[in-house]
């Protein structure tokens, strides 16, 4: 579906994405793990249409990718993408308003009303159903990640790019966090690029794990070499099974499709 060739990311004269060449296929779930200042959110980024790359091209089923950021990608980021000012409602009702009429990003009538209905169903999906008229200082860190989550996919993006989404949360959320991402990720048929520090949580989520880093050095000149994918591991067995999963639930739809 997604097909990076040849891309480069460079910053005045320091390179710090060189030679990446990627080919990801639709309903993946995929983990980059790498050191700091690898270049993994730059290449977030870059796919999410917010910066052009220096040199190569991104194609998205095959056409070359709008040099904006379009409603195809949303994205989530480690903490505070919502806005404090606005309730859970009106941050989750905020994407929706923005892509139905940026000029004016507000909707009316019953217009508004099948947006509100769609933001709550989105609510519910991501466990904040009780949640909806609080403010984000009011809700704990994993709280305002699923209402990030929520923001994001109410634009029903095919692809869900997260950086370092779970991060900054206590080990016990973080899990309640997997769990949800997982039946969203299955749920929502999305494709999943997901930066993270977190080897265990790269492996168990994913069924690609990409190791970002440095090929080679050159130690009088930091700057002057970037990194390349230097690992490319596809979780085969993983993988096989949740398509197996997935076709015993497609399966059972067209059975019961009179219901
Ligand atoms: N807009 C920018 N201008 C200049 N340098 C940048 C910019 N964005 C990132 N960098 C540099 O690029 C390198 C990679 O950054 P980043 O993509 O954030 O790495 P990672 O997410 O892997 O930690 C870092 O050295 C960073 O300082
Ligand atoms: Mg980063």
């Amino acid at each position: 579906m997604l097909s990076l060739k040849n891309l480069w990311v460079e910053y005045g004269d320091k390179v710090v994405l060189e030679r990446i060449s990627l080919d990801i296929t639709e309903g993946s779930f995929v983990s980059i793990i790498g050191p700091s200042g690898a270049g993994k959110s730059s290449l977030l980024r870059v796919i999410l249409g917010q910066e052009r790359p220096t040199r190569g091209s991104i194609t998205l089923d095959g056409t070359p990718l709008p040099a904006e950021c379009g409603p195809d990608r949303g994205v989530v980021f480690q903490r505070y993408s919502v806005f404090p000012h606005l309730t859970v409602i009106g941050n989750t009702l905020l994407g929706l308003e923005f892509s139905a009429s940026p000029f004016a990003a507000r909707l009316f009538g019953s217009q508004r009303r099948a947006a509100v209905g769609e933001a709550e169903a989105m609510l519910e999906s991501v466990g904040l159903a009780d949640s909806r008229h609080l403010y984000p200082a009011q809700m704990s860190g994993g709280m305002q990640q699923r209402l990030a989550i929520a923001q994001a996919l109410i634009k029903r993006p095919r692809i869900l790019l997260l950086d370092e989404p779970f991060g900054a949360l206590d080990p016990g959320i973080r899990a309640d966090m997997h769990t949800l991402i997982t039946q969203l990720w299955r749920e929502h048929g999305l494709t999943i690029i997901m930066v993270t520090h977190d080897i265990k949580e790269a492996f168990s989520l994913g069924t690609r794990v990409l190791t970002l880093d440095k090929r080679r050095h050159d130690p009088h000149a930091p700057h002057r070499y970037g990194a390349g994918v230097v690992y490319d591991l596809a979780l085969t067995r993983k993988a096989a099974m949740i398509a197996e999963q997935a076709s015993i639930t497609i399966d059972a739809n067209h059975n019961n499709g009179h219901d």
